[in-house]
């Protein structure tokens, strides 16, 4: 049973159980408005996942889910690897622990997409660019970069070289997940990475990158156009261990005014998509930035095959302002995921409605918050895989 439009599915929601425990129970369905039959799971005998026929538009029965930022702090079992093991470096850099926590949210909630433990600034050491991630604090960059003399020292990426463990990461993920999920990868977008490098850190403001930007734009151009070949490099050798797909991350594009987008970001978000599309055709790329409204359009002239929105952009407008060519991606606000289970569920089905039917990945809006309660996210899976179209 299929029901072929957006609207139609409107009464063959999901049906949320009273009390919603963490594990086996059945969901209850209601049945669908077009044939009356009744809906429930049913194995589905595909070798690909679920999210790769989505992404590349094949007929699915249901939009495939995952979160980002699915694994980390909001999770207990998390928070005891990091009592154990209390350094960020060490934890995302250490191969037993990033299959380990990977593998935290596969175990629990089943998502359709499991993405490797990681940081889009891992890379930075291997570019000569020591960091680290404090906590309370977040990403420190020890030499924040600032001249053309310091971008000269910035090394190009050589991934085999300095982040083995990400391959060896992957490859076990995707033997572990065994197609029963896509295994993601994931880099950080020129732009963004540069804001990080420039800042020495997170910021509000975003000052030393648009002072640099605007007074030497010769210089961050230099940076960035070594961040683009390096993460081209880096998507390539993600896919080549065992990544099924891969997000980029330009989660601070859309500080820059849309003329200024379309110099510091696009080309080198561009350069990356026809760099990995040369190589690796049918790699489906994510991309996402935070607060993405103003630029949705341009987002898609990267030539990515999902945009993934957040969640400040209505549903159907993004649909329908970027068209059925391209997927989406998203986009519940992850504040939802502290409000009752009805309004989670009713959250969901509205999202899943307002996409339409294929071409739809469900997620968050942007990563899951610190706090959100476990059984919240438990119910969002429970709920988002008990959809049919
Ligand atoms: O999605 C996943 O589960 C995979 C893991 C993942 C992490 N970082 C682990 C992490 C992913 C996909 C990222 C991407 C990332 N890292 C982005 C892009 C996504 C976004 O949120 O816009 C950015 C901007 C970063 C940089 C970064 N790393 C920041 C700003 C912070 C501090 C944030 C905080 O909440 O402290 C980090 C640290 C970090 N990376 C944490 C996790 C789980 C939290 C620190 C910890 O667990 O000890």
């Amino acid at each position: 049973m299929s029901c072929s439009s957006v609207s139609s599915f409107t009464s063959s929601l999901f049906v949320p159980p009273k009390k919603s425990s963490f594990s086996n129970h059945k969901p209850r369905f209601i049945h669908c408005s077009l044939g009356g039959t009744v809906v429930g799971p049913k194995a589905t005998a595909t070798a690909e996942p679920l999210l790769l026929n989505a992404v590349r538009g094949q007929d699915v029965e249901r939009p495939p889910v995952w979160l980002m930022r699915q694994a980390g702090r909001y999770m207990k079992s998390y928070q005891i690897i990091c009592e154990k093991y209390p350094s960020f470096r060490e934890r995302s850099e250490n191969v037993d622990l990033v299959v380990e926590i990977s593998l935290q949210p596969w175990n629990v909630f089943k998502p359709d997409g499991v993405i490797l433990f990681s940081d889009i600034l891992t890379p930075l050491s291997g570019m000569n660019i020591p960091f680290d991630i404090v906590k309370g604090k977040g990403p420190v960059i020890f030499d924040p970069l600032g001249s053309a003399a310091d971008v000269d020292k910035v090394r190009e990426f050589n991934p085999e070289e300095s982040v083995p463990y990400v391959g060896e990461a992957l490859t076990i993920l995707r033997r572990e997940v065994d197609n029963k999920a896509a295994v993601l990868g994931f880099v950080g977008a020129p732009f963004t990475l540069a804001s990080y490098v420039v800042e020495g850190g997170s910021s509000k403001n975003f000052t030393k990158i648009k002072r640099l930007a605007f007074s030497q734009p010769k210089v961050l151009h230099s940076l960035l156009q070594k961040f683009a070949t390096s993460m081209a490099n880096y998507i390539r050798y993600q896919a080549d261990n065992g990544a099924q797909a891969v997000q980029i991350f330009d989660s601070w594009a859309t500080e820059l005014s849309p003329v200024d987008f379309e110099e510091f970001s696009l080309p080198y978000l561009k350069q990356i998509v026809d760099s990995v599309k040369q190589t690796h055709p049918g790699l489906p790329l994510i991309l996402y930035a935070s607060g993405s409204g103003g630029l949705l359009e341009r987002l898609a002239l990267t030539g990515v095959d999902v945009v993934s929105l957040d969640w400040t952009v209505d549903m159907a407008e993004g649909r329908k302002r970027l068209g059925h060519d391209i997927a989406v991606q998203g986009n519940v606000d992850p504040g939802v995921l502290f409000g009752s289970k009805e309004f989670i569920t009713n959250r969901i089905n509205d999202t899943v409605r307002k996409a339409g039917k294929g071409k739809h990945v469900l997620n968050l809006g942007h990563g899951i918050k610190v706090g959100t309660p476990e059984e919240n996210v438990a119910h969002f899976f429970e709920v988002a895989k008990a959809i049919r179209y």
